[in-house]
């Protein structure tokens, strides 16, 4: 048995019919966790029934000896969100972990993107994260602890042309997961998004769109690697990151091809303007000092409203007894 086991935690995977949630449904089962499979059974644009959805993995973890149950509720409603955690509440009396991984994507240029496809994409990835995190951050809370991962993208960590709509879901998904690390900390509640990547038919079929109408496009048969570029490759992260060992909280992990990295919001080390009316022209004149080398630069902590008042004692009050600096005549 490996040493990363489960002992029978309980841990919700959504949209685990296929693909990354698919893998890791199969991984942390066969780790002993007990595994709430939660799947629609929809295609790569949440549209058409498309599969087995969860009934499927839950066949393949039965047959291996693991324990799952199916859950075929949606996680782009506020209902389907607490179906799921009743459904494991119902089946194993407990939540331990949720992986909110569930989600498709309608790609569109930004202009032309209809209310449709926005509101779509946002419910199941974003919304969607609401709404099954909630009530699983409820159980946890009255337990004792957990652990909560959300599905974020490179589409928003970075950007990516004609995904504007799944793009703003993914970044969303980053702050949630940093506010939830802040206040669940003080009930053991842990809580990281992850930016996967593998050649799933996501990953695949639904990016043809995007790749040929980018500003310069792209042929994804050329990208080299494509066989290290499975589900398989990125579920140890998510073995890490429910596991009662989890050694983070609030952060942004990437795990792609068998590369595992963990990503930071950095600020430069900026320009202060000191007492007195500041203008425009100001930051033009400090604009090297303002927008840094990309180099240097510090990590911005979990906790907005900490860092705030560290930063007005630090940076700000030893400067507050100063003449106006920046006086322009
Ligand atoms: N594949 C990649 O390279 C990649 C990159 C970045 C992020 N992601 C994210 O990883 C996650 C998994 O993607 P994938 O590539 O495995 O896609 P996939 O299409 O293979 O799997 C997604 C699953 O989610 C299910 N689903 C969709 N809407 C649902 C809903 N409302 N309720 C419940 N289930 C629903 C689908 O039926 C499907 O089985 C997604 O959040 C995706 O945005 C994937």
């Amino acid at each position: 048995m490996p040493d990363l086991t489960f002992d029978g935690d309980v841990i919700i995977v959504t949209g685990a019919g296929s693909g990354l949630g698919r893998a890791y449904a199969l991984e942390l089962a066969r780790r002993g966790a007990r595994v709430v499979v939660n799947d629609l059974g929809v295609d790569e644009s949440g549209a058409a029934a498309a599969s087995a959805g969860a009934d499927a993995t839950v066949a393949v973890i039965r047959e291996a000896g693991g324990t799952a149950v199916p859950d075929p509720h949606s996680v782009a409603e506020r209902d389907g969100g607490r179906a799921i955690v009743r459904t494991a509440l119902e089946a194993f009396g407990r939540v331990d972990a949720v992986v909110h991984n569930a989600g498709f994507s309608r790609d569109n240029f930004f202009d032309q993107m209809t209310d449709e496809q926005i509101d779509s994409v946002l419910d199941v990835h974003l919304r969607g994260a609401f709404y099954v995190a909630q009530p699983a951050y409820a159980a946890m809370k009255q337990a004792g602890g957990g652990r909560i991962v959300l599905t974020a993208s490179t589409a928003g960590l970075l950007g990516a042309p004609l995904m504007a709509n799944y793009g703003a879901g993914k970044m969303g998904v980053v702050g949630l997961a940093r506010s939830i690390a802040v206040e669940g900390a003080q009930y053991g509640i842990k809580a990281n998004a992850l930016s996967p990547g593998a050649a799933t038919r996501r990953g695949d079929d639904s990016s043809a769109f995007r790749f040929a109408n980018r500003p310069n496009p792209i042929d994804p048969a050329t990208v080299p690697g494509r066989e290290w570029l499975t589900p398989e490759r990125v579920a140890p992260m998510v073995v890490l990151l429910t596991h009662r060992s989890c050694p983070v909280t609030g952060e942004i992990l990437m795990a792609r091809s068998g590369w595992f990295a963990r990503a930071w919001v950095t600020a430069s080390e900026g320009w202060i303007a000191g007492g007195g009316p500041i203008q425009a022209e100001d930051l033009l004149q400090h604009w090297d000092e303002i927008a840094g080398t990309g180099t240097e630069g510090t990590e911005l902590p979990l906790d907005g409203p900490g860092w705030t008042v560290r930063f007005m004692n630090e940076r700000i009050k030893p400067l507050l007894a100063e003449p106006a600096a920046n006086q322009r005549s």
